[in-house]
Formats: structure tokens, C-alpha cells, sequence
């Protein structure tokens, strides 16, 4: 009897998570929408003329929807009496962005194609198109995800790595959602683009590690320009660039700036500054080929496309991203929100 359980236990964990083998296909929508991909573009390329930062707000929304119960598009839930956001967890909170955007582009896809693309599978594409618009790699996004029912803002909490983790930290929090050490690396270099607070790195310009002292792996020029814009005791919302060098462009000098020791956060220097790390080695190759990069990057951000997605019959194809179907109070808000703003409802 207890065998039994332990083994039906084993078996429920080992096929939830990262099924690698997950049903999504590039052509998903080819009968259905088939113009998803370009509707999803026109609409991130527009706001990124003005808004140049919302290619990596949208890339980071993805990562963050699918380190939390797979890609599900459940960073997208709102609060509501049966749902606890994941928008309020503290990675999220206050810093992530682009969740307006996300509506823009499925009111546009409900348009043309409604009630077909699923609100995980728009955070998919619009992250590869947003790589692409900032003049990195494209790849074919595997297609097919589902939405949930559910949003979990506790696995949010835990599962979300933090700026002040160490490489023993960073390698856990990605083995927990099937990435390894190259993944770790690849992924970590989307921090080739977009924005940081200062609250997020503050420690390791006055008290790093409770110290009184800088971060020794901080370079001392880079310390100056970093406390010029975070002054100590400041409210923490001041925003720098992650790459000073090419801040809103996805190429390789994420990894140059970690060999002059100019990673902004403290988990970006760990891959290179940890003594003796197996990262250093990556770190090297894809400072030296960007090629290389590209193609890792490429590779992992569909492994990570892959994590815990709902398929076949499994949740929904949302209506509104914000709330699951037949939320009366949801849809109610959003009626009453877009007839103020004089929009026609997508529903
Ligand atoms: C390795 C562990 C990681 C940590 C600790 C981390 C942490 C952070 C933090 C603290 C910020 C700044 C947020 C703010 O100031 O509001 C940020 C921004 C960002 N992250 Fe990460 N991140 C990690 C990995 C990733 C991955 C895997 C991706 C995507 C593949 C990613 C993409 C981004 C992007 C593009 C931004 C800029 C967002 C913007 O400007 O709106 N990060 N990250
Ligand atoms: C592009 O953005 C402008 C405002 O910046 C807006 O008026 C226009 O409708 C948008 N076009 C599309 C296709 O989204
Ligand atoms: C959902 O919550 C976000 C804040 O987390 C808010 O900006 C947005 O307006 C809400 N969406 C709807 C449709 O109520
Ligand atoms: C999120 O940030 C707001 C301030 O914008 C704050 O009032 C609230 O307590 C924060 N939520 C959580 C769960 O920390
Ligand atoms: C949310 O995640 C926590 C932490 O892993 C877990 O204990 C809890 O069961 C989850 N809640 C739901 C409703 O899935
Ligand atoms: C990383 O941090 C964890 C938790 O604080 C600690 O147990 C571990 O020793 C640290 N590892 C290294 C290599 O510093
Ligand atoms: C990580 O996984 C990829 C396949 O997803 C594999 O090609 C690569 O060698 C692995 N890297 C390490 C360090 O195990
Ligand atoms: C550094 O932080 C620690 C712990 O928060 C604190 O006790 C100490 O006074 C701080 N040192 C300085 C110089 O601010
Ligand atoms: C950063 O914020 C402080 C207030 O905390 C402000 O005085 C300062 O001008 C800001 N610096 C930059 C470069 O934005
Ligand atoms: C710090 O950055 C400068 C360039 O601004 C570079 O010349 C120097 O070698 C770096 N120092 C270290 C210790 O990496
Ligand atoms: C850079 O990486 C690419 C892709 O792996 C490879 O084909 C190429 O030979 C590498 N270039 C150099 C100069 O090593």
C-alpha cells in the first residue's frame, strides 16, 4: 500500500513539470491564425517606437510566467475572489511591465482570430519578436500552449531567483524547472537589454553582504556611475541600463561588461567571478562568439518555452488574459474599463 502511493507520487512529479516532450508546434495556427505572428508584431513594434524598454519588459514576462507553474500565462491573472496575483509577488511587483501591452495584442488577435491564441502562447511570441526587434536572434516559436485556472503567488515567491542570489542559488532555481548551467548562462544574457532599480543592486554599492563595503566584484569605475544614480538611503526607484555599453540592442556585451566586471546585479557577476565556477568557461565562449550565444540563447528560451504548458483540453484559451472565463466580476471591469476608454470589446 505505501509503495504504492510513494510510486504513484513519483510518478504525478515526474510527469508535471517539464514534460520536454510537451505537444506545442511551430504551425500551431496555420489553419486557425494564421497571421498571429505578424498581428503580435505590428503591435510590439509600435509600442516599442516609443517605448524602446517594452522589448525586454515583455521578454522578462515571459520567463517570469514560466517559472511559475509552467508557461501558463498565469502571471497575467488579476486579483480576484478566487485568485491571488502573481503581479504582487516580489519579483513582480512594482517591476514588472508590458501587462497593457499583452492586452493591446490579444484584443488585436481576438480580432482577427477569436477565441483561438491562448494568452501563454502571446507571451511566447511576443518574446521572440521582441529578441528579434532588438536585433538579436529569431527562432520558430513551438505553439499550442493553454491558459490556467489558477495563479500562484506563494510558487512565485519561491520560485523566482533573486538579484542577490549566489551561483549555487542561481543553478538550483533553474534545476527545479529542468534548465542547467548552460541555460543558466544563455538565459542570464537577456539582461542585455532593459532597465533595473536601484533597489535591486543597491547593497552592493555601500553594504554588500552587511560588510560596510562595496561588492569586491564591482568595478570601481562602474561603482562611481552606479552610486552617481543610487544615491544610499534613496528610495530604490532610480532606473540604470543593464548593459551600459548597447542598452537597448540583444548581443554579446552582456558578457564583455561581466569580464570587466560590469554585471549590474549581483547574480549576473557570480557567473563570472565565482572562483573556480564551470560558468566562467561559457561566460568566455559567448563573450568571444556571439554566434554561439545566439544559438544557446535560441535553444534555451525554447526549453524554457517548454516548461509545465497545458495542452490538448488542459485550462482554456482566455477571453480577457487578465481573468479566467465566466468571471462575471472580471468581465465586468474590463466592460466597464473599455467603455471609458471608448474601445470596442473584444468579448
Ligand atoms: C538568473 C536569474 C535572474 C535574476 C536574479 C533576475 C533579476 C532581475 C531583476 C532584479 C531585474 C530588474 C527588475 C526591476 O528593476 O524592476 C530584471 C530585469 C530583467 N530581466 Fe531578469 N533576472 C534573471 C534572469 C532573467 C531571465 C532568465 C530573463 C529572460 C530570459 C530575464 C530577463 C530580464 C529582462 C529583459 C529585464 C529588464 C526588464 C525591463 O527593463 O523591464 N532575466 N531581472
Ligand atoms: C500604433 O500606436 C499609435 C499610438 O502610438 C496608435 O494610435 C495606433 O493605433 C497604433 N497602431 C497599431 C497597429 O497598433
Ligand atoms: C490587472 O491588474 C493590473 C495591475 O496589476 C492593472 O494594471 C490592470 O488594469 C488590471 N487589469 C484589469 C483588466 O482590470
Ligand atoms: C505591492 O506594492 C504596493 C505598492 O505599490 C504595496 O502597497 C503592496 O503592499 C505590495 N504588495 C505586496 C504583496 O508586497
Ligand atoms: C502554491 O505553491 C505552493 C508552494 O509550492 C504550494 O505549497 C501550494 O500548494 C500551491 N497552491 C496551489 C493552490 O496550487
Ligand atoms: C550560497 O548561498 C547559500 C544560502 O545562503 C549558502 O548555503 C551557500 O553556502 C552559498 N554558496 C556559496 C558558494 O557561497
Ligand atoms: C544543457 O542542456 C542542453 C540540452 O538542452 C545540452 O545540449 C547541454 O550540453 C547541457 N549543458 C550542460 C552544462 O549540461
Ligand atoms: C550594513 O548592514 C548591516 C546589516 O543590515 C548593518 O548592521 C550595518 O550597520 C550596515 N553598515 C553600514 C556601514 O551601513
Ligand atoms: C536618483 O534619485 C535621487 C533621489 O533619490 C535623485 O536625487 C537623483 O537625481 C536621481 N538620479 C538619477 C541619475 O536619476
Ligand atoms: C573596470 O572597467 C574599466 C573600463 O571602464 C576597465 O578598463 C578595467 O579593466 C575594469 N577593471 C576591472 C577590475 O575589471
Ligand atoms: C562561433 O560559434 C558558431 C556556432 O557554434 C560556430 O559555428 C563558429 O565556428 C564559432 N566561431 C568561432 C570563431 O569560433
Amino acid at each position: 500500500m505505501k509503495v504504492t502511493v510513494v510510486c504513484c507520487v513519483l510518478v504525478v512529479l515526474g510527469a508535471l513539470p517539464f514534460s520536454s516532450d510537451a505537444q506545442l508546434d511551430p504551425s500551431f495556427y496555420r489553419d486557425t491564425c494564421p497571421k498571429v505572428h505578424s498581428i503580435v508584431r505590428e503591435v510590439v513594434r509600435n509600442v516599442s517606437k516609443s517605448d524602446p524598454r517594452m522589448l525586454a519588459s515583455l521578454i522578462r514576462l515571459h520567463f517570469h510566467d514560466c517559472f511559475v507553474q509552467g508557461c501558463d500565462a498565469s502571471i497575467l491573472l488579476n486579483n480576484t475572489a478566487t485568485i491571488e496575483s502573481e503581479q504582487q509577488a516580489f519579483p513582480n511587483n512594482n517591476s514588472i511591465r508590458g501587462l497593457d501591452v499583452v492586452n493591446q495584442i490579444k484584443t488585436a488577435v481576438e480580432n482577427a482570430c477569436p477565441g483561438v491564441v491562448s494568452c501563454a502562447d502571446i507571451l511566447a511570441l511576443a518574446a521572440e519578436i521582441s529578441s528579434v526587434l532588438g536585433h538579436g536572434p529569431d527562432w520558430k516559436v513551438p505553439l499550442g500552449r493553454r491558459d490556467s485556472l489558477t495563479a500562484n503567488r506563494t510558487l512565485a515567491n519561491q520560485n523566482l531567483p533573486a538579484p542577490f542570489f549566489n551561483l549555487t542559488q542561481l543553478k538550483d532555481a533553474f534545476a527545479v524547472q529542468g534548465l542547467n548551467t548552460t541555460d543558466l548562462v544563455a538565459l542570464s544574457g537577456a539582461h542585455t537589454i532593459g532597465r533595473a532599480q536601484c533597489r535591486f543592486f543597491v547593497d552592493r554599492l555601500y553594504n554588500f553582504s552587511s560588510t560596510g563595503n562595496p561588492d569586491p566584484t564591482l568595478n570601481t569605475t562602474y561603482l562611481q556611475t552606479l552610486s552617481a544614480i543610487c544615491p544610499n538611503g534613496g528610495p530604490g526607484t532610480n532606473l540604470t541600463n543593464f548593459d551600459p555599453t548597447t542598452p537597448d540592442t540583444v548581443d554579446s556585451n552582456y558578457y564583455s561588461n561581466l569580464q570587466v566586471n560590469k554585471g549590474l546585479l549581483q547574480s549576473d557577476q557570480e557567473l563570472f567571478s565565482t572562483t573556480g565556477a564551470d560558468t566562467i568557461a561559457i561566460v568566455n565562449s559567448f563573450s568571444s562568439n556571439q554566434t554561439l550565444f545566439f544559438e544557446n540563447f535560441k535553444a534555451s528560451m525554447i526549453k524554457m518555452g517548454n516548461i509545465g504548458v497545458l495542452t490538448g483540453s488542459q485550462g482554456e484559451i482566455r477571453q480577457q488574459c487578465n481573468f479566467i472565463n465566466g468571471n462575471s466580476a472580471g468581465l465586468a471591469t474590463l466592460a466597464t474599463k473599455e467603455s471609458s476608454d471608448g474601445m470596442v470589446s473584444s468579448i
